[in-house]
């Protein structure tokens, strides 16, 4: 059981019932800021949109495809992930993707989600980049008015990919500048930290994008610090070795660093042998600014509230969990201070409410 206190300012965090908790973390609003698009694709979509783009795939049948979800570290996940994203050919098909899993995040009160592309993957294939990004912007702007749910994008570079072709792919995606907040750094990364891209986040930095860098999922405590001194972004994506270097877990308590921690995925990908192994009620312990997040839900097993309901069961986690995950999870988003402000005032609501 973690000994989280409730936050300083939210000193009179009332106490609920550990009955009503499965309930409270399905009500509570949250931010989701870490969830790949390509990762939310379905099965079962994967092969509606194969159907229709005339795309074969090696796969016979939806439940052979989900048969083949049986990973044992990042790199055999990646390797299905990039072969799913293949049937992605059209605009429509990019806007029926983020539709689908936007429809998810409404279903578990997630008002607001920063939703990361990977466009090397699709323009490999000769998807042009407008396709891409015209798609998936055209998603967002719908999921307000009709989800009630706020979305933004952030496009990823593939590490395992040159500097150079994240400098050409930035070049590419600058006509659609206003579609994207902020760029990450995703796919492979042991042997490919991040240091190896500090000229294009560089870049990025002065073209006024967010910054924001997988590090520490399954690479060394060095590559999380290299990500804050060398490519100084905004938050960490998963950052969960840094358990390991204890200088290092100060540092991000200290500077109030967003960690984007995703449970079911680290479970997934053998990161932590069971659930129940799962650092997130000792990062929170420490003081570390952890939210929890998705990460590729349709291969994971789970959407934002499956993560938070299975981990908070595993670990023995708390209302008082609960409200810092979410008050974090907007804290850390990249939104106006005015929309934090509103959706922190829903999320004390819902507690009062639970009470
Ligand atoms: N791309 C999609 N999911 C990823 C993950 N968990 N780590 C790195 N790259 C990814
Ligand atoms: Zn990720």
């Amino acid at each position: 059981m973690t000994s989280t206190p409730a936050p300083a300012d939210f000193p009179r965090l009332p106490p609920v019932a550990a009955d009503r908790l499965p309930a409270l973390l399905q009500a509570m609003p949250k931010a989701e800021l870490h969830m790949h698009i390509e990762g939310s694709l379905e099965p079962e979509l994967i092969f509606q949109i194969a159907r229709r783009n005339g795309v074969a795939l090696p796969y016979a049948s939806v439940e052979d495809l989900r048969r083949a979800y049986a990973f044992t570290n990042l790199q055999s996940f990646l390797d299905i992930y990039y072969a799913g994203a293949s049937v992605l050919l059209k605009e429509q098909d990019f806007y029926d993707m983020a539709w689908a899993y936007l429809e998810r995040a409404q279903a578990d009160n997630v008002i607001h989600t920063e939703i990361f592309f990977d466009p090397q993957t699709h323009t490999a294939r000769g998807v042009p980049m407008q396709t891409v990004i015209d798609g998936l912007h055209r998603a967002c702007q719908d999921a307000l008015p009709k989800l009630g749910v706020s979305a933004s994008l952030i496009l990823c570079f593939l590490r395992h990919l040159s500097e150079e072709e994240a400098f050409q792919t930035l070049e590419e995606a600058l006509p659609f500048m206003g579609r994207f907040i902020g760029v990450g750094l995703d796919s492979s990364e042991v042997g490919h930290p991040p240091e190896n891209f500090a000229r294009v986040f560089a870049r990025c930095r002065e073209l006024g994008l967010r910054l924001v860098a997988h590090a520490g999922e399954e690479g060394p405590p060095a590559y999380i610090w290299s990500a804050l001194d060398v490519l100084r972004v905004e938050r960490i994506d998963h950052g969960v070795q840094s358990m390991r270097d204890p200088e290092l877990v100060k540092r991000l308590a200290r500077d109030r660093m967003p960690l984007t921690v995703c449970p079911l995925s680290n479970q997934k990908l053998c990161v932590f042998p069971n659930l129940a192994d799962h650092n997130l009620g000792r990062l929170l312990d420490a003081g570390v600014m952890a939210t929890v997040n998705s990460d590729d839900p349709a291969y994971f097993g789970g959407y934002m509230n499956q993560n938070f309901t299975e981990t908070f069961a595993a670990l023995g986690l708390g209302a008082p969990a609960a409200y810092r995950l979410a008050r974090n999870s907007f804290e850390a988003s990249f939104a106006s201070a005015e929309a934090k402000v509103g959706w922190i005032a829903r999320l004390d609501d819902t507690f009062a409410r639970f009470a």
